[in-house]
């Protein structure tokens, strides 16, 4: 059986949704109240038992990797001012193992995925877009096991899918469904954000996957669209000889790339926060008087 020990988190997009801040924060480091997104994606593996993760970050990404280093002089006051709780938040950062790899040119999806193949080495990976977040709560099995679950059952690569209605149909890369077993779907055809006439499901790409190492080797064969390699292009071929499945996911997906979807993470990990919600709870009503 192949396991999935590995994981890539591609974080050197320009991030244009997010201009002025994306001049010089990654997107990957805004935070949903005092953490960066990409650490909760680096919990979302942990809690899975992926520690090998290499983050695909672009040359003005030394912030991102500030934040997983030691931080001596910090550490040392913290400890010397007798703080231990907020020694052990800084520490938190430490425990990961992670890599860096750097994209020197933002060319797409693939593209990044690509620059972290020395790492993968030929094994399967887990891939997490930097910019969404997906809660689970209790009684929910994260997403990221649902997929890695799939995965080493079948050894075919899984995506995971939500649907979607409307214009926002034109928003993902979409599924085209041939059947389904179980919540697990087999992936005929796949589109890159298509018009609402073109669209082949109201299944959307959503930003987890685990997949078969070759995927590496196809991404070479791949003609660019532009000035991006398309990744899509790469599971159409997969869908195409039969090796792409699918599958929905527990919890709450947050795209905190979009704004909207950036103030909802935020209000809504505020109210599950034991310190914070009760406050903000009242804050809310308050506000909620005057809309
Ligand atoms: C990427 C993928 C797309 C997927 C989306 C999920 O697009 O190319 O297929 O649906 O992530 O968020 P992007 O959002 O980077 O344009």
């Amino acid at each position: 059986m192949k396991k999935v020990t590995k994981a890539i988190i591609p974080a050197a997009g320009l991030g244009t949704r997010f201009l002025p801040i994306t001049k010089a924060v990654p997107k990957p480091m805004l935070s949903v109240i005092d953490k960066p997104t990409i650490q909760y994606i680096m919990e979302e593996l942990q809690s899975v038992g992926i520690t090998d993760v290499v983050i695909v970050v672009s040359p003005d990404s030394d912030v991102i990797v500030k934040h997983f280093s030691p931080n001596p002089s910090l550490e040392e006051r913290l400890l010397s001012d007798g703080k231990d709780k907020l020694y052990s938040i800084a520490m938190e950062t430490l425990k990961f193992n992670v890599n860096f790899v750097l994209q020197e040119v933002p060319n797409g999806l693939a593209g990044a995925i690509l620059c972290a193949e020395p790492f993968i080495n030929g094994e399967p990976f887990a891939l997490l877009l930097g910019d969404e977040l997906i809660y689970a709560g209790e009684n929910d099995k994260p997403c990221i096991k649902r997929l890695v679950e799939i995965f080493e059952e079948t050894e075919k690569s899984v995506i995971a899918t939500m649907e979607v209605f409307g214009d926002d149909v034109s928003k993902y890369g979409n599924i085209g469904i041939a059947e389904e077993t179980d919540g697990v779907m087999k992936v005929d055809k796949l589109l890159e954000k298509p018009s609402i006439n073109q669209a082949l499901s109201n299944n959307a790409i959503i930003g987890r996957y685990v997949l078969d190492g070759k995927v590496m080797d196809m991404i070479k064969t791949l003609k660019p669209r532009g000035n991006e390699i398309c990744f899509t292009d790469c599971l159409d071929e997969l869908a195409g000889s039969g090796e792409l499945l699918a599958s929905n996911f527990e919890g709450i997906r947050y795209d905190v790339g979009d704004k909207l979807g950036y103030v909802r993470a935020n209000v809504e990990y505020a109210l599950r926060d034991k310190d914070l919600k009760e406050d903000v709870k009242e804050f809310i009503k308050e506000i909620a008087k005057t809309l």
